[in-house]
């Protein structure tokens, strides 16, 4: 982040405009309305400037500007057109330690203004660092659209009600949720909607209930953060990382997705790392219930969907065990998103009429796997956990019946920005997975639709083949 987000309070204080054109004014009239005590420099103004002045009998000096203007000011807009004269404003202003922002005049600002929607109290501020205005613009302008006219009257309701409700609901976390019902609940379409009787009434039945049953019991959910392109994310699984004080997650989950918790929320890594000491799954299943059980509202994310190959169950069943709410939120997981990414379907009608997920982690578990079922046609398999494991893979497939010539397609990293995509015969799965130097995460795919998708996707492009391998049959896509 470029710029240290915030909001000045102006109310009262000296605030200097330079300039007396239509952008003066808008910037005039916006520190006004914020309550500034404000100056006007400019030799002219324009009509409706003029005007402005007058009716609302501002201080005006009429003249160029001069250094010694910025006395006495607490901030200073500088909106002349004239690079010279922002120049020279914004030196003056720095030398007196005053904040000066030159409009569109990125070089001579100590702060930015943002695009503003303005729902007051309620306000939404789109910075884009003074990057890209128009784009800040733009999404200001979707906002807009987001945030009906009446989202100001329920940020005044709850203004009005907030002393109150802190003197009945003395804890932090117990008014954290009484609002958190309030915002996701009837009163605030009540209040939107322009009934705002009806929605007094809602918050005081609510604010009754909260009194006589404090909202303070822990909860946990277990939720799916999808393969890793944000974007995956479910809205469910977002809301969650909204609310929730404290965030269980695994070592696979992105720092862009964490990115997206409650500001204040605990981020805590109970990561494991192939062949790295982590905490035991015992372990961690304390931690969450204990967590829980101390009135926190946990959300245990976990890579792909939390109930496949995440022992996702395993905390489920400890969570029960301990009489406490859980609830699971479903994530994307890997071989749905990576086969997506990768244009290859799992089923096709002309080649596969099933799909089995099976994880290939450890050799146990590899001996312990049905070959046979395994190596029958006209299904695909989706092999979690495998970089290790090419070589028996190919042998135990080929061995029990799978043709050396049936397609595979090893995904890593998949649905990453970069992500690869390696495309061969089964017959040449360990070569294949040596000669690209795969490493997890990355699953395989083994089946005739792995041949399906090479150039269909947009955002994939052709590198280089390795030596050792037929190039016809090997692809590495990555995204841009
Ligand atoms: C412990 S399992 C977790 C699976 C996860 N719960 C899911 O539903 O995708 C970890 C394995 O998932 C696969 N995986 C997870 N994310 C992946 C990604 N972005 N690209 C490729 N494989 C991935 C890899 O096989 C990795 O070794």
């Amino acid at each position: 982040m470029d710029y240290f987000p915030a909001f000045l309070n102006v109310r009262g204080r000296s605030c200097l405009v330079v300039g007396g054109g239509d952008v003066a004014l808008r910037k005039a009239r916006l520190l006004l309305s914020a309550g500034a005590d404000l100056t006007v420099v400019a030799p002219e103004t324009c009509f409706s400037f003029a005007n402005f002045i007058d009716d609302n009998g501002l201080w005006t000096l009429r003249r160029r500007f001069r250094d010694s203007d910025i006395d006495g000011h607490w901030l200073v807009v500088s909106a002349t057109g004239q690079p010279a004269v922002e120049r020279a404003v914004y030196e003056a202003a720095t030398a007196a330690g005053v904040f000066c922002n030159s409009v569109d005049d990125k070089g001579n600002c100590s702060y930015i203004t943002p695009a503003i929607v303005d729902r007051s109290p309620l306000v939404v501020a789109v910075s884009s660092g003074g990057a890209a205005p128009v784009l800040a613009r733009k999404l200001r302008a979707k906002i807009e659209t987001l945030l009906p006219a009446g989202f100001g009257r329920l940020a005044k309701l709850a203004d009005k009600w907030r002393v109150r409700v802190a003197e009945r609901i003395d804890d932090l976390r117990g008014r954290r949720r009484f609002w958190e019902a309030v915002f996701g609940g009837p009163a605030s379409g009540y209040a939107i909607g322009g009934r705002v009787d009806e929605a007094e009434r809602e918050m005081a039945r609510l604010l009754a209930d909260f009194e006589n049953s404090p909202a303070t019991a822990g909860e946990a959910w277990l939720v799916g953060a999808g393969p890793g392109d944000p974007d995956l994310l479910t809205i469910k699984a977002l809301q969650v990382m909204q609310v929730a004080d404290v965030i269980l997650h695994d070592r696979l989950v992105s720092d862009q997705i964490l990115s997206l918790a409650r500001r204040d929320a605990d981020l805590v890594s109970v990561g494991k790392s192939p062949g790295c000491p982590a905490n035991s799954q015992q372990e961690i299943n304390r931690l969450l219930v204990s967590l829980v059980k101390a009135g926190k509202r946990v959300c245990r994310l976990k890579g792909g969907d939390p109930f496949v190959f995440a022992r996702g169950g395993e905390e489920y069943e400890a969570l029960v065990a301990a009489d406490l709410p859980c609830e699971v939120v479903p994530g994307i997981t890997a071989a749905a998103g990576c086969a997506a990414y990768a244009g290859i379907p799992l089923t096709h009608r002309d080649v596969s009429q099933s799909v089995a997920f099976v994880a290939a982690q450890g050799k146990d578990s590899v001996d312990r796997l049905d070959w046979a079922s395994l190596a029958r046609d006209r299904q695909t398999l989706v092999f979690y956990m495998a970089v290790k494991r090419f070589p028996e893979l190919m042998q135990e497939l080929i061995s029990h019946g799978r043709p050396a010539s049936t397609p595979v397609a090893i995904i890593e990293r998949g649905t990453q920005p970069d992500q690869r995509v390696v495309r061969g015969k089964l017959g040449q799965l360990a070569l294949l997975g040596e000669a690209h130097r795969i490493k997890a995460p990355a699953i395989l795919i083994v089946g005739e639709v792995a041949a399906m998708g090479a150039s269909a996707i947009p955002h994939a492009t052709d590198c280089a083949d390795v030596p050792g391998t037929q190039s016809d049959v090997i692809y590495a896509k990555q995204r841009p």
